[in-house]
């Protein structure tokens, strides 16, 4: 379902070259939760956009549901993020003349499975029913970030990328955003896969990669 294989990106040129990811390897099967840890500037967020297909890697491939990514068009690449990927990014902005509940429900009109009740579903999963009404720049950080939360979801993508979505969130509520992520995953057999550095947030999940040095060191699989 998600197959990343030999996946190198170098930013910058000569001297000045970065090499963030080095020949990354592994495999997420469908409805699997996946954790991508490792320090500062290891490489995770670059893996993850890579995935995202939001950059393209220097070399290497990423398979996502049998289609390698990496020969798609622009075009292509842009239909095949709409239908079958979801985002939850660090400051990804809210639309601030919209209501919590209009910019969850942005994303139905690129199409999807969702719908205004399921919005409406998503906003009490992630606590903020009693906010949904308000406009985006009237909420605060972590509820908007919760808000950001249901809106990549609210398409039902077949794999939602994560980065740290518990971040700044107290812990009752990233509790919530775990289990929401878990329920969905279980549910409906959506892949997740989350940069995070609140492991124990998440409990047990399917597997962890750990990224150092632009390497997958380590790829353990948990026990369920
Ligand atoms: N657009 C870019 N141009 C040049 N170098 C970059 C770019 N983006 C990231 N890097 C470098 O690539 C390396 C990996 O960065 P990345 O953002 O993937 O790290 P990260 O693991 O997400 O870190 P953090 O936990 O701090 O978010 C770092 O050395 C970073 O400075
Ligand atoms: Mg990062």
């Amino acid at each position: 379902m998600l197959e990343v294989s030999g996946l190198t990106k170098v930013y910058g040129e000569g001297e000045n070259a970065v090499h963030a990811l080095s020949g990354v390897d592994f495999v997420v099967e469908k409805g699997e939760i996946v954790l991508i840890v490792g320090s500062s500037g290891s490489g995770k967020s670059t893996l993850l956009n890579m995935i995202g297909l939001l950059d393209r890697p220097t070399e290497g491939k990423i398979l996502l549901d049998g289609t390698d990514t990496t020969v798609l068009s622009d075009g292509g690449i842009s239909s095949f993020r709409n239908k079958k990927l979801g985002f939850i990014f660090q400051f990804s902005n809210l639309i601030t003349d919209l209501t919590i509940l209009e910019n969850v429900m942005l994303p139905l009109q690129i199409g999807g499975g969702g719908s205004e009740e399921s919005a409406r579903d998503l906003l009490e999963a992630v606590g903020l029913t009693d906010q949904m009404h308000k406009r985006a720049n009237k909420v605060s950080g972590g509820q908007a970030q919760r808000a950001a939360i249901a809106r990549g979801l609210i398409n039902r993508p077949s794999i939602v990328l994560a980065d740290e979505p518990t971040g700044n969130l107290d812990s009752v509520t990233s509790e919530k955003i775990v289990e929401l992520i878990k329920s969905m995953a279980r549910k409906l057999g959506q892949t997740f896969v989350i940069v995070t550095h609140d492991r124990q947030h998440f409990g047990d999940v399917d597997r962890i990669i750990t990224i150092k040095d632009g390497r997958a060191v380590e790829a353990m699989e948990v026990a369920a």
